[in-house]
């Protein structure tokens, strides 16, 4: 099971426009299969959907009984004339890999017009929130302040492009997420691209779920401060990116996932 997820991921998850890369993609694939391990049940929710990369793992990983909402403006035109849409190719990816999108579980709309309510209607409290939207200190406000209303107790909140300076606003918006709710929820991991959060009483246990899961143990773990916890920061080597990069670029994905045992 575990072997074809990998494969999923560093061949088919490859063909898929976008923006989760291998390791916040192991990441994802630790953090759910501890908590389905655990009996730590609910649906997952994504804002900032863009063309399915992030969504198609989700549905990979949870299987045809995971529950996963998708949240997008999907207003981006890609002809001019307006025949690929965003949303058309979305479904399209679905249809192409195998995983069709249930309708009922999309919302094409600005998530700051998106009620907690709603979500916890659609798919239960979320057990994984990924924050992918807008990328404005207003988004990640309201965004950040929707996944926890509609997080499960156990629920995990990855936000993407923390200290991306391309985007200082969402570190921003993460800090003030930490700070307003300081002692509530804590910091457990870093990659190079997100931070992931979840309420403080689950600290302990997702610490130790990064710490061993066989799946990050490629990544040299070194650990950082940052408001209030001690966070697990997976480090991803240049030697083993720049690998990566040429066996992908050389036409080589099937084997790429070598480089990350
Ligand atoms: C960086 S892309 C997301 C990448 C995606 N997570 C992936 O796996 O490839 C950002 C997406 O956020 C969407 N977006 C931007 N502002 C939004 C808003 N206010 N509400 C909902 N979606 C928004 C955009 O339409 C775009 O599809």
């Amino acid at each position: 099971m575990n072997s074809t997820i990998r494969k999923f991921i560093f061949r088919d998850l490859q063909t898929v426009e976008g923006y989760i890369d291998p390791p916040d993609a192991l990441v994802f694939l630790s953090l759910l299969k501890a908590q389905t391990e655990r009996g730590l049940n609910g649906g997952i929710a994504e804002i900032g959907v863009y063309y399915g990369r992030t969504y198609f793992l989700f549905r990979r990983i949870s299987g045809k009984r995971g529950r996963i909402l998708a949240i997008d403006l999907f207003d981006i035109e890609q002809a001019p004339g307006g025949a690929e849409t965003q949303y058309s190719r979305f479904i399209d990816n679905g249809r192409r890999l195998g995983l069709p999108i249930d309708e009922d579980l999309v919302i094409r709309r600005d998530s700051a017009r998106v009620q907690a309510d709603e979500i916890v209607g659609k798919i239960g409290y979320a057990r994984f929130f990924s924050i992918d939207g807008g990328h404005m200190l207003h988004h990640v406000t309201a965004d950040s302040r929707l996944a926890a209303d509609s997080l499960a107790d156990h629920g995990i909140i990855a936000f993407d492009d923390t200290f991306n300076p391309a985007w200082p606003e969402v570190t921003v918006g993460l800090a003030d997420f930490l700070r307003q709710r300081e002692g509530t929820f804590s910091a457990f991991c870093m990659t190079k691209y997100r931070t992931y959060v979840c309420r403080s009483q689950f600290y302990e246990f997702y610490c130790n779920v990064i710490k061993k899961a066989p799946d990050l143990l490629a990544f040299e773990h070194l650990e950082t401060q940052f408001l209030g916890s001690k966070v697990a920061r997976l480090h991803n080597p240049l030697g083993r990116r720049i690998l990566y990069e040429l066996m992908v670029r050389s036409g080589m994905s099937v084997f790429s996932e070598r480089v990350y045992r």
